[in-house]
C-alpha cells in the first residue's frame, strides 16, 4: 500500500467541541508562545473530495485519516447521525477511487465532554472510549480496511501529562502512568469489541517510535543506556498489546545517537524544520529489523519532514524507502507506507509554521493547494511500487 497519512483535528477546520478547541485559545501565547489557532485548519471538512482527487492524481492506493470522536459523539449520550453519516461520505469517495482505508479513532483530541469527566485520568475512560468504538464498528463496517484505535498513546503522554505542553497541561507522572495504562485498555478493548462487530476486521494502532542508536566509538555504558530507552520507548506499549494487534502501526520520524551519555549533534538535525528531530533513514532498517521478533505485519502509518521548501523531503522519501526495501529484503513484513502527510496541516502546539505536506496549502489565498515537487517523485514511486536507480545514485543512497 502507498499513500499519505491525516488526522482529522489538523486538517478539518472547527472541530469546537474537542477539548484542543477551547484549550488553544486558553492556553496559546500562555503555555507554548504566541501561535496560530487551528481555526478552520486545512477545510478537508468540505474539501475532502479536492483532497482525495491529488491523491489518486498522485498514484496512492491507501490514505490513512481520522475521525474525530468530538464530532461522531458530541455529547456523552448522543451520537450524531449527520456526522456518522458525513464519515461514510468521506470514506466511500476513497472506495470508489479505489483507495484503502486507514482509520483511526483516536488521534490526539478528545470531546470536550470526556475531558471535562478527567480524560484519560478518568478509571472509566477505556469503557466509554469502547462505546465509541462499538458505534464506530457498526457504522463503517463496510468500509474501513484497516482499523487504528489510538495514535501514539506515548507522545500524547509525554505532552499532556509529563512536560505539560498539551492539554490537560500536567506535569504529573503518577497520572501519566494512569492514563497509559488506561489508553493500552482502551486499545486492548477496542479491539475486542472491533473484531466481536466485524469478524475480519484488521485492528491496530499507531506507535510513535523514537529510535536511540550509538556509534562504534562510543562507550560501553552508552550501548546499555540505548538498550534501556529502546526497551522504553519501542517495546514497552508493543508487549502489552501484541496479543490485541492484527499488525504494528509504526510512526517513525527520528533516531537519536548518543556518544558518551550526551545526544550527538550532528547535520542531521539541520534538513528538517523540527528542532530535534534528528533524520535517519537508517534508524528506520534498525528498527524494522529490531520488531522482526514480534512476527506482525508493519504498515508505517507515518514517516515525513517539515521541509517547506522542499529541498530535503524528495532525499528523505527516498532514503526512507530504501531502508524499508533493505529491511523487507532481511524478512520484515511492511505491508504499506503512507507519508505525513498528504497536506501542510496544524502542526498541535507549533501552529501553522512546521511543513509536512506533499501538498502546499496556501493559508493567505484561500487554502490553495498546489503539489510540491517531490509529490512527484512519491506518485512515481506509488505508481511503478519500485525506486528508481537514479534517485538512489542522485543521493548516493546506502
Ligand atoms: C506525529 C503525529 C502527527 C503529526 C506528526 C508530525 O507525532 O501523530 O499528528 O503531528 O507527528
Amino acid at each position: 500500500m502507498w499513500g499519505t497519512a491525516t488526522s482529522a483535528y489538523q486538517i478539518e477546520g472547527n472541530n469546537t467541541n474537542s477539548d484542543w478547541w477551547d484549550w488553544e485559545k486558553k492556553s496559546f501565547g500562555k503555555v507554548n508562545g504566541p501561535h496560530d489557532i487551528s481555526g478552520e485548519a486545512c477545510d478537508s471538512y468540505n474539501r475532502y473530495g479536492e483532497d482525495f482527487n491529488l491523491s489518486d492524481a498522485l498514484n496512492q492506493n491507501a490514505h490513512r485519516l481520522s475521525i474525530e470522536w468530538a464530532r461522531i459523539q458530541p455529547r456523552r449520550d448522543y451520537f450524531s447521525c449527520s456526522e456518522i453519516n458525513h464519515y461514510r461520505r468521506v470514506l466511500e469517495d476513497l472506495k470508489k477511487r479505489n483507495i484503502k482505508t486507514v482509520v483511526t479513532l483516536h488521534h490526539f483530541t478528545n470531546p470536550k465532554w470526556f475531558a471535562d469527566m478527567g480524560g484519560w485520568e478518568n478509571a472509566n475512560a477505556p469503557e466509554i472510549f469502547t462505546e465509541y468504538v462499538k458505534r464506530c464498528a457498526e457504522s463503517f463496517a463496510d468500509l474501513v480496511d484497516y482499523w487504528i484505535t489510538i495514535n501514539e498513546p506515548i507522545v500524547l503522554i509525554g505532552s499532556g501529562y509529563v512536560v505539560g505542553i498539551w492539554p490537560p497541561n500536567k506535569k504529573n507522572p503518577i497520572k501519566a502512568l494512569v492514563a497509559l495504562v488506561n489508553l493500552i485498555k482502551a486499545h486492548n478493548e477496542g479491539y475486542r469489541v472491533l473484531k466481536k462487530t466485524i469478524s475480519n476486521s484488521k485492528v491496530g494502532f499507531a506507535h510513535n517510535i523514537t529510535r536511540f542508536n550509538c556509534s562504534k566509538s562510543s562507550n560501553f555504558l552508552d550501548s546499555v543506556v540505548i538498550k534501556v530507552l529502546n526497551f522504553l520507548f519501542t517495546d514497552l506499549v508493543y508487549i502489552f498489546t501484541k496479543n490485541s494487534s492484527d499488525f504494528f502501526g509504526v510512526n517513525y520520524y527520528l533516531e537519536i545517537e548518543l556518544k558518551n551519555l550526551r545526544v550527538l549533534n550532528d547535520d542531521r538535525y539541520g534538513k528538517t524544520e523540527m528542532s530535534g528531530w534528528p533524520v535517519s533513514p537508517q534508524g528506520l532498517y534498525r528498527l524494522l529489523l529490531a520488531l522482526k521478533k514480534y512476527n506482525k505485519p508493519i504498515l508505517i502509518t507515518e514517516n515525513g519532514i517539515a521541509d517547506g521548501k522542499d529541498v530535503y523531503r524528495e532525499e528523505f522519501i527516498v532514503s526512507h524507502l530504501y531502508n524499508i526495501f533493505k529491511a523487507i529484503s532481511q524478512g520484515s513484513d511492511v505491508i504499506g507506507y503512507l507519508y505525513w502527510s498528504l497536506l501542510d496541516n496544524f502542526e498541535w502546539h507549533l501552529g501553522y509554521a512546521k511543513k509536512f505536506g506533499l501538498i502546499r496549502v496556501d493559508r493567505e489565498n484561500n487554502l490553495e493547494r498546489t503539489l510540491r515537487n517531490s509529490a512527484y517523485t512519491y506518485a512515481d514511486i506509488c505508481k511503478n511500487n519500485c525506486i528508481n536507480n537514479s534517485l538512489i545514485e542522485k543521493y548516493k543512497i546506502k
